[in-house]
């Protein structure tokens, strides 16, 4: 694996346990209940085979019934494969997946960790199936909560030093760019970083800048 890609997944390698381990508590444990109930709405009776493509310890993959899982990272994939994923090591970059074989392609909060992000949505829809479905589970780096990330990576976070935290109109251009049609889009957490715990929220249709997590569904075209 080429050193670039490997960097971005190696604190992953290293850290899985606490990465993991965190969402145990608050204010992990609710902030996960906004972000995955949102996810599940946009994700209804998605045709497979479903994959999450930078899965980690597979926590969102279990509680939305995603089958595969795919990481460079090797460590927390031990944790996803007894949540019941099955699991591949490998890079989004190139993904061992033949051309129109894959029916839907979540990336939660992944985007913004690979090196390439245009390579690897390029690869996302040559894996998809004509009319199938790509979900970008998104921190925004205009959002309070990017730029909480963005001062928290100023300061050294063994992960957030990592991330590119892409503004909305960057995800829409590298979307369009890689062939996907407009997507739709919608927002939650509203709520602002450094609280103890987190309300229930429902999610709002639309781009929102205040919103801490904003969630794209977009489909590559029937024909091309
Ligand atoms: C913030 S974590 C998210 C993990 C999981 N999706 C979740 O929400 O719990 C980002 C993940 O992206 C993975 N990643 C980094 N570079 C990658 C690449 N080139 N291809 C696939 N996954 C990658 C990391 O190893 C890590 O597991």
């Amino acid at each position: 694996m080429p050193k670039t890609r490997e960097k971005a997944a190696r604190p992953f390698d290293t850290l899985f346990e606490a990465y993991d381990a965190w969402y145990d508590r608050e204010p992990g444990r609710s902030l996960f209940e906004v972000e995955a109930d949102a996810l599940k709405e946009m994700m209804p009776n998605m045709s497979g085979p479903v994959i999450e493509i930078g899965v980690g310890s597979g926590r969102f993959a279990q509680f939305l019934k995603i089958p595969y899982g795919l990481d460079p990272a090797v460590q927390p994939l031990k944790i996803a494969k007894k949540r019941g994923i099955h699991c591949m090591g490998a890079d989004a970059v190139s993904m061992p997946f033949r051309d129109t074989g894959v029916g839907c392609c979540l990336l939660m909060v992944t985007l913004c960790f690979v090196t390439e992000p245009l390579k690897v949505l390029k690869e996302v829809y040559r894996v998809l199936k004509p009319g199938g479905v790509v979900i970008l589970g998104m921190v925004l780096r205009e959002s309070p909560w990017g730029a909480d990330y963005l001062s928290k990576a100023e300061k050294g976070h063994p992960f957030y030093t990592l991330a590119t935290f892409q503004s909305h109109k960057k995800v829409l251009a590298l979307l369009s760019k890689a062939g996907f049609q407009i997507p739709e889009v919608v927002s939650t957490l509203f709520q602002p970083p450094g609280k103890s715990a987190y309300g229930a929220e429902n999610f709002r249709k639309g781009y929102f800048p205040e919103a801490g997590f904003t969630i794209y569904r977009a489909a590559k075209r029937a024909q091309h």
